[in-house]
């Protein structure tokens, strides 16, 4: 899909169909006033006749209005301008998109900007980018015979006023992060016997092909090995295919400058190994890389933004199988960083992977690392699917995350790091064990991860219960792409 953003007046802009508000008890945005006039009162008078109140997400059709040259015209009630906020922008935006879908328009085009859809234009155009190409996803590409493609394909944003520079960034920034979701959500959607870690890999090489801006490296287990990564080793011994550590470079800025390091859990499935899962909806398992599929997609984002920072994506991808060789409960393994773990639950191999990435992630002299990792049940209980988990070993790292979050509308929470969850981890046997116990399974899933992150700025991401979609809606979300791509920007900003 694509999108652009321009001056001009509703009546002349010619599209499938022109989108202007209509705020609560009838009165007309500036942009339906336009319309309205060279429309001979088209417009006040199916108002005054009853036929559009204004309700907030409400929306009425039209054809082939004199004097404007679209096709159609799509009227979109904006509510009360005092009682706008981000909940309602956001239902006026999806029913807005959902009309436009069902009408045979190829391309439209929204006065939403300086119309009172929202309180910050360039928040309400990122939405729409968002909404618009989810609206237009289709998850169906193992059918033999899937739906139609959406037939809406080009999107206008248009303003009665020359739009300012900000706002055409922010529309090319959308769209940008709207692709790398994209990317993610195909990639999270793709079963365990196709998204393979080798399957991983090859995307990742792929997206070093497609953008010069990126440099993919794959490691194999034999280089692992001698990189002394036992911890990571251990959770692919029962799985029949090998185990990959990808890392995809990619320099906007000066060499000099230190990256930003992204690293993110492929776990292409999670069976749990010999601590084997339940089978109730196991399938769900296949997510488990989501973490790895939004590095993935954030870098193609950023590469697609030519943003000027250097950013380095670290994926360590493997399967989490029984099997004969397989790592078993009691087993000690040794990580890259020298600390022994004593494994007493091969499920919670998220973290054994991700300590010997985190360790490795060091080598390129990072400014900051976050981590993002579909990594307890836990946070699926303590946050539900509308916030993310977020740690980090410093403040300010964490506000940046949390305003990003809030600017992207996708947003994280902060857990407590303290030291007092430590001794959970405590093990007779070893350095420390993989589990910390049922209470605060979150918690100390990270606290795991803040042993090996101890010489860096470091935050890291629970994406448990935002990464996917159960039930009847079941599908990747692209969580946390938009978090991650406006963090990112952000910097670039503040640089
Ligand atoms: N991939 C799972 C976490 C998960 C579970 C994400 C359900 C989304 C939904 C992870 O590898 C795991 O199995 N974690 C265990 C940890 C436990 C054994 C300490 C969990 O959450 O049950
Ligand atoms: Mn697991
Ligand atoms: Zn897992």
């Amino acid at each position: 899909m694509e999108f652009s953003i321009k001056q001009g007046s509703p009546e002349k802009l010619k599209s499938g169909c022109v989108v202007v508000g209509v705020f609560d008890g009838g009165k007309l945005s500036r942009a339906a006033q336009a319309l309205d006039k060279a429309a001979k009162h088209a417009l006040s008078d199916l108002i005054a006749r009853g036929d559009m109140s204004g309700k907030a997400a409400s929306t009425l059709l039209l054809h082939k209005l004199p004097g404007v040259l679209s096709e159609r015209v799509l009227l979109v009630g904006l509510g009360k301008a005092s009682e706008l906020n981000n909940k309602t922008s956001l239902e006026i935006l999806s029913a807005t998109f959902k009309a436009l879908n069902a009408t045979p328009a190829k391309d439209a085009t929204l006065f939403i900007v300086d119309e009172g859809v929202g309180k910050d234009a360039a928040w309400v155009i990122k939405q729409a980018v968002f909404n618009a190409a989810e609206q237009a996803f289709r998850a169906d590409g193992m059918k033999s015979k899937p739906a139609k493609p959406a037939t809406l394909k080009s999107i206008t944003f248009a303003s009665l006023e020359k739009p300012v520079a900000a706002l055409k960034t922010a529309v090319e920034q959308a769209a940008a992060t709207a692709h790398g979701m994209e990317l993610t959500k195909t990639l999270g959607n793709l079963p365990g016997n196709i998204c393979t870690p080798s399957y991983l890999a090859a995307k990742a090489l792929a997206l070093g092909k497609a953008h010069t801006g990126i440099k993919t490296t794959v490691l194999d287990e034999k280089t692992m090995q001698k990189l002394g990564m036992g911890s990571l080793l251990s959770v692919t011994r029962g799985s029949e295919q090998p185990a990959k550590l990808i890392t995809m470079e990619y320099y906007g800025a000066a060499k000099t400058q230190k990256p930003i390091v992204l690293v993110g859990k492929g776990i292409t499935f999670d069976t749990g190994g010999i601590s084997l899962k339940p089978g109730a909806e196991m399938d769900e398992m296949k997510y488990d890389m989501c973490g790895a599929a939004s590095v993935l997609g954030t870098l193609q984002a950023i590469a697609e933004m030519g943003l000027k920072l250097n950013v380095v994506g670290v994926i360590p991808t493997c399967e989490n199988m029984p099997g004969g060789r397989a790592t078993k409960p009691g087993d000690i393994v040794t990580s890259m960083s020298g600390q022994t773990i004593e494994i007493l639950n091969t499920d919670a191999e998220g973290r054994l992977i991700l300590c010997d990435a985190l360790t490795y992630s060091k080598k390129f002299n990072p400014d900051t690392v976050i981590d993002i990792a579909t990594l307890t049940g836990a946070c699926v209980i303590a946050l539900g699917h509308v916030a993310s988990g977020m740690f980090s070993n410093e403040d300010k790292l964490a506000g940046e995350l949390i305003a990003a979050g809030e600017q992207s509308h996708d947003r994280v929470w902060q857990l407590p790091l303290w030291e007092d969850y430590q001794p959970l981890l405590d093990s007779n046997f070893a350095d420390m064990a993989n589990i910390g116990g049922r209470a605060g399974g979150t918690i100390t899933a990270a606290c795991f991860l803040a042993r090996f992150t101890k010489d860096y700025r470091w935050a890291h991401l629970d994406i448990a219960g935002t990464a996917w979609k159960s039930g009847k809606e079941k599908g990747a979300t692209g969580r946390p792409v938009p978090l991650l791509t406006q963090y990112l920007i952000n910097r670039t900003a503040s640089k």
